[in-house]
């Protein structure tokens, strides 16, 4: 028998706990989910009437959250509380690249996680079930029973490991119906309990068990894999380019070799979002820690093809327009890291507008979802240049055909359904002329635009 959960307590609402904490409170509705997070920010926003102002962007998250926000869906600033009365709490705090000291620009920081545990072993008065959501390098569950073990209060700790797999902008999607749950751990009991929870929606022969370590490497591995891919097809796209192949004609007829598969084979710009670059760096530390530097070289080289691409692409546009962007207009359209987010973690966007920008370029932002702030923290973040600066060169307008009009070049950073809805005469008519357009994403119709006039240039087509 395995104890039944009727309280879950999420520490962390942000774009991995919010939804998913959103997903289990639909689908369970007698189990009490708290979402619990130190930024009162955040959390006023979850609790926004209008649930089109939470602070996530996700397709049809707002409809989930309407359902069961005030039901058995709670979100607070209460974290001392939500933790003492949970059976069963999720740490779904945010593990950025240390930016600082040992392991600097690799390893994970893991003092958020470390501050949860803390808070933990001094609140809690009965046993808990932890459950490491967030990414995790290999072996942090030891970490986390060492600090939660040592309070000699008593309390039983059992830690889990079950980490989220779900891709944003179809997040809502992937928890509804995962390829797999997976949950590692040492007491079955504990696993069960979580199992229980998934089996409300999702079938049994997808919730997979692994001992914990398998668990936390796994999450590890599925992304470098995923982001291997990536880099590997946008390996392709430069060679394509100069031998006049085209890159989307090569991923289909690869694609069809059922050992390859057909997914995750789209050139592009370069990969972001805050998983595949900081996975792996953690992956590449984690073998160097072990004297493993084959393994770490080969992986790391997934992020090195990534940096070129992002550089390559921004590089073509200043050789493109005469070798000046100096005082040049070019419109960005996207500035998020894929469509459907408004999440602009470690987006190609930040960095080719970044290079773009050392050119002195000026740039006008155009993105469906994301805010103005959001782009110029994101330029400042990099600290190449000061604040006043970024605002002198950049500019962020809500309407695509304003960020075209009179622009020397157009960018497509982002892979956004509408930019292909745009009337593409009617940017025609208003730009500078010769009219360049450089699709980052492939997703513009090349030919429909050449014979209109343009002079564009796809992403690993070759001329
Ligand atoms: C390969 C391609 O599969 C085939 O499409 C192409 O036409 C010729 O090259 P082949 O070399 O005959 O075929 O065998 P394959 O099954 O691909 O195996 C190649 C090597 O990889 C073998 O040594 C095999 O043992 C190894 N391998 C394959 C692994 O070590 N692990 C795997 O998961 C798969
Ligand atoms: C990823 C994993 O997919 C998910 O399982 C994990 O839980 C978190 O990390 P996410 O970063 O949200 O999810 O998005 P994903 O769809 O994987 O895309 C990552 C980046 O790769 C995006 O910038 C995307 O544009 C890019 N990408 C993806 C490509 O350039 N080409 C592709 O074929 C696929
Ligand atoms: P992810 O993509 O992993 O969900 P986010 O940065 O979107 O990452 O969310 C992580 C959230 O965790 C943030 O909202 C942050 O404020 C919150 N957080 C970090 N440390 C703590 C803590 N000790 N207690 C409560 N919330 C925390």
């Amino acid at each position: 028998m395995s104890k039944k959960i009727t309280k879950i307590c999420c520490i962390g609402a942000g774009y991995v706990g919010g939804p998913t904490m959103a997903v289990i409170a639909q689908k369970c509705p007698d189990i009490k989910v708290t979402v619990v997070d130190i930024n009162s920010r955040r959390i006023a926003a979850w609790n926004d009437e209008d649930v089109d102002k939470i602070p996530v962007y996700e397709p049809g998250l707002s409809e989930v959250v309407a359902e069961a926000r005030g039901r058995n869906l709670f979100f607070s600033t209460e974290v001392d509380k939500a933790i003492d009365e949970a059976e069963m709490i999720f740490i779904s705090v945010n593990t950025p690249t240390k930016t600082y000291g040992k392991g600097k620009g690799m390893a994970a920081d893991l003092k958020y996680i470390e501050l949860c545990a803390r808070q933990i072993a001094r609140v809690a008065k009965d046993d808990k079930i932890v459950v490491e959501k967030s990414t995790l390098p290999v072996r942090t569950a030891g970490a986390l029973k060492s600090i939660l073990q040592n309070t000699g209060n008593g309390v039983r700790f059992d830690i889990l490991s079950n980490p989220e797999f779900l891709a944003e902008g179809t997040a809502v999607q992937d928890l509804l119906a995962p390829d797999r749950v997976l949950i590692g751990g040492d007491s079955e009991e504990s696993i069960r309990a979580l199992a229980d929870v998934y089996a409300n929606w999702v079938p049994e022969k997808n919730i997979l068990t692994t001992n914990v370590w398998s668990s936390e490497l796994s999450k590890l591995t599925a992304n470098a894999f995923l982001a291997q891919r990536v880099s590997s097809i946008n390996a392709l796209s430069e060679l394509c380019e100069k031998t006049g192949a085209d890159v989307n004609e090569v991923a289909r007829a690869i694609g069809t070799d059922s050992r390859i598969g057909p997914k995750f084979l789209k050139a592009s710009v370069g990969f972001g979002g805050s998983c595949f670059q900081k996975d792996i760096l953690n992956l590449v530390y984690i073998a160097k820690s072990y004297g493993l530097n084959e393994v770490a070289d080969y992986w790391e080289q997934v992020v090195l093809m990534n940096d070129h691409q992002k550089h390559r692409f921004a590089d073509n546009i200043i050789t493109t327009l005469y070798n000046t962007v100096s005082g040049k207009k070019i419109a960005f359209l996207g500035w998020a890291f894929k469509k459907d987010t408004n999440d602009t973690r470690e987006s190609a966007a930040i960095h080719v507008a970044d290079y773009l920008l050392n050119e002195q370029a000026e740039i006008v932002v155009y993105d469906p979802k994301v805010t103005e702030e959001q782009i110029y923290a994101d330029l400042d973040y990099l600290n190449t240049r000061d604040e006043k600066e970024n605002r002198k060169l950049v500019t962020v307008v809500n309407d695509p055909y304003k960020a075209m009009k009179e622009a020397h070049a157009v960018a497509v950073l982002t892979e956004w359904d509408e930019f292909r809805a745009y009337d593409w005469q009617r940017v025609y008519d208003t730009m500078l002329k010769p009219s360049f357009v450089f699709d980052g994403r492939a997703v513009l119709d090349r030919e429909q635009l050449t014979d209109m006039g343009f002079e564009v240039y796809t992403i690993g087509v070759g001329r």
